[in-house]
């Protein structure tokens, strides 16, 4: 079958594309670096002090970046890089306020964190805002554009933390928006409070990501630079689109059907919003060959919802059990044949293997860029990792660890759970010290 064949070729990924990727990636890192408006943006934040260890006190965070936000209260120890209690409460966003305008979103957030908080509370918040935003300080930034599906009628352009201030503000409450931060800007300062060794976060969830700890001396586009020694700098790797990664037709009908056509041609290969979707495609292109392998209900099924990252995570092992069949039954409406199950299982495995192999050769990249991000007295650094496919992917992750060994990187990647709110409330704090 020539859509099976192809998706055995390009999910294979050998070492010698993932080195070619890795290549890519650099030299866009490196232009992105000289200059703004890049493919790879390389957002300066800001932060040029991570949190040490040493603050204290209890600091809140609201961390926004998918379909629920959080907000929380970290209640920092009197040991070094200790976080004794965290409270936190989840909010499902109602589906029309993400079709709707920022200035309404950012209403019903902001009641939310007035209904945690209390109205009397008046300490520091970080924001953790999971989208690209040019900053012009610690605590504003212009938000460039959405992803990961998002698809309001306005906020290119809007200073988010302003409109957070002005809800805030209208729903009384006295919270003071203190930082801003990149959900991988969160799990590095987070990370790196626990173990100093952390010097690069990656995301692997519902979108990709990574930041890393730069030599400000190598951040040429950046007027601060010469103010500090080094600055966390938010790739945007998702952004990638070089002719090095190995493409499936699927994956331009995944672009096509999306709501940012033609942006974020890496993290569309690799995150967990995507995968399902490549995984039904492909099988559905077998099906139109062999005119086998699916009913016409089952059709509609891949059509229409694809496969969920959960099933992909679930069919993609080398056992055929009872509940694997059921799983895929209950998502395509009825039983899998045989070779419908077999076909499944397949694809959804080398799927994940070519993100995991992919995510790996730009840890990989980002590894060999930066002394700053590699280097600490011989001990290897710490790559601090969260988002749902790490953590409940059991295939993707080891791959993952296995590909980035293979390139010959030297790091421990360590999962970082929750990093994302905790950090901007550490940054919160590192910034009241300072
Ligand atoms: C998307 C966003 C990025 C975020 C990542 C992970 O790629 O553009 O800012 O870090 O998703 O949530």
């Amino acid at each position: 079958m020539a859509a099976l064949a192809a998706c055995r070729t390009a999910c294979d990924a050998p070492v010698a594309v993932l080195r070619a990727v890795a290549d890519d990636m650099q030299s866009a890192m490196r232009v992105g670096l000289a200059a703004d408006g890049q493919q790879l943006r390389m957002l300066p934040t800001f932060v040029t002090r991570l949190p040490s260890g040493a603050e204290r006190g209890s600091w809140y965070a609201l961390d926004l970046g998918g379909t629920n936000f959080r907000v929380l209260r970290a209640q920092l120890g009197e040991a070094a890089g200790e976080v004794t209690r965290v409270e936190s409460c989840e909010v499902a966003i109602p589906a029309p306020l993400l079709r709707g305008r920022c200035a309404e979103l950012f209403a019903f957030i902001a009641q939310r964190v007035v209904a945690f908080t209390g109205p009397e509370a008046d300490g520091a918040l970080g924001f953790t805002f999971s989208f690209a935003c040019a900053q012009e300080g610690l605590d504003s930034g212009k938000l460039l554009v959405w992803t990961k599906g998002f698809a309001l009628l306005d906020g290119p352009g809007l200073d988010v933390v302003h409109l957070l201030r002005t809800a805030l503000y209208d729903a009384g409450s006295r919270m003071r928006v203190a930082v801003l931060a990149n959900d991988t800007v969160g799990t590095l300062a987070a990370a790196h409070y626990a173990d100093p060794a952390a010097r690069v976060a990656v995301i692997l969830g519902t979108g990709t990501n990574a930041a890393y700890l730069e030599r400000c001396s190598r951040v040429a586009k950046w007027p601060l630079a010469s103010s500090s020694d080094s600055v966390v700098i938010n790739i945007e790797w998702g952004a990638l689109a070089a002719p090095s990664l190995p493409r499936l037709a699927a994956d331009q009908t995944v672009d096509e059907q999306s709501v940012n056509r033609g942006e974020q041609t890496f993290e569309k290969m690799i995150a967990g919003m995507y995968l399902g979707k490549i995984a039904a495609l492909t099988l559905l292109q077998m099906d139109a060959e062999s005119g086998e392998l699916f009913t016409a209900s089952q059709r509609e099924a891949l059509l229409g919802g694809g496969l969920s990252t959960p099933l992909l995570s679930q069919l993609d092992n080398a056992a055929d059990s009872a509940q694997e069949r059921s799983a895929l039954a209950s998502a395509l409406g009825s039983a899998p044949s045989d070779a419908a199950l077999a076909a499944a299982k397949e694809v959804c495995h080398l799927v994940t293997r070519r993100a995991a192999r992919l995510a790996a050769a730009a840890i990989y990249a980002v590894l060999t860029h930066s002394d700053a991000a590699s280097t600490i007295g011989g001990t290897p650094p710490i790559v601090a990792v969260d988002g749902g496919l790490f953590e409940h992917h059991a295939a993707f992750a080891a791959t993952l660890r296995e590909a980035v060994a293979e390139l010959g990187a030297n790091a421990v990647l360590r999962l970082t759970v929750d990093g994302s709110g905790i950090g901007a409330a550490l940054l919160a704090a590192a910034a009241q010290v300072a």
